[in-house]
């Protein structure tokens, strides 16, 4: 991912994660992130414009959600399905078995987007998000299983 590239996406991962205090990814953590060989992008655009992206780390035959957002001004149109459904089908192709991810238990609009893709909630760390009141608040790990 180049310089400018990982501008816009810096611009939506900001716009999108504003109210999320712990969510602190700039330009310069998106950039390292991306030059990690196992980091994998997935870019959705719109009249060729990007409106979201999600970002993986694959590690043998496992995959890691570690972000994945919508512009807010798109949310709610099923983007954020289509754009999951496509990394599904991607990762099927590369004999991917397992795809995780973690979720704040509050977060009920990405909740109801993994359900809608079939991931299953399999575990549940502590107080692991911190919030805007310094009240801690329960990650859930999801996780897609490929083969049944
Ligand atoms: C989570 C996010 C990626 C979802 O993207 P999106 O494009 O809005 O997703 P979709 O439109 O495909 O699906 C959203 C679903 O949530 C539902 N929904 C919307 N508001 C809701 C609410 N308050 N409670 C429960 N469900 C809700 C929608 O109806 C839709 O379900 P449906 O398709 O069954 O009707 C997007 O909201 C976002 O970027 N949020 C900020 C960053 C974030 O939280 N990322 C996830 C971190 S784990």
């Amino acid at each position: 991912m180049g310089v400018e590239s990982t501008r816009i996406l810096a611009e939506i991962y900001s716009e999108a994660f504003k109210n999320m205090p712990e969510q602190k990814w700039g330009f310069s953590e998106l950039f390292e992130l991306f030059s990690i060989r196992e980091t994998i992008s997935f870019v959705i655009c719109l009249d060729a414009k990007p409106i979201g992206f999600a970002l993986l780390r694959i590690l043998a035959d496992e995959g890691e959600i570690i972000t994945f957002c919508i512009l807010p001004k798109w949310c709610n149109n099923g983007y954020g399905k289509i754009l999951l459904e496509r990394i599904v089908d991607i990762l099927k192709k590369r004999s991917i078995k397992k795809l995780f991810l973690e979720v704040r238990e509050n977060n009920k609009v990405a909740i109801k987007l993994y359900n809608n893709c079939s991931f299953k909630v399999i575990g549940r760390r502590k107080k692991y998000y911190k919030n805007n009141q310094a009240e801690k608040i329960d990650a859930l790990v999801m996780q897609y299983q490929f083969i049944k």
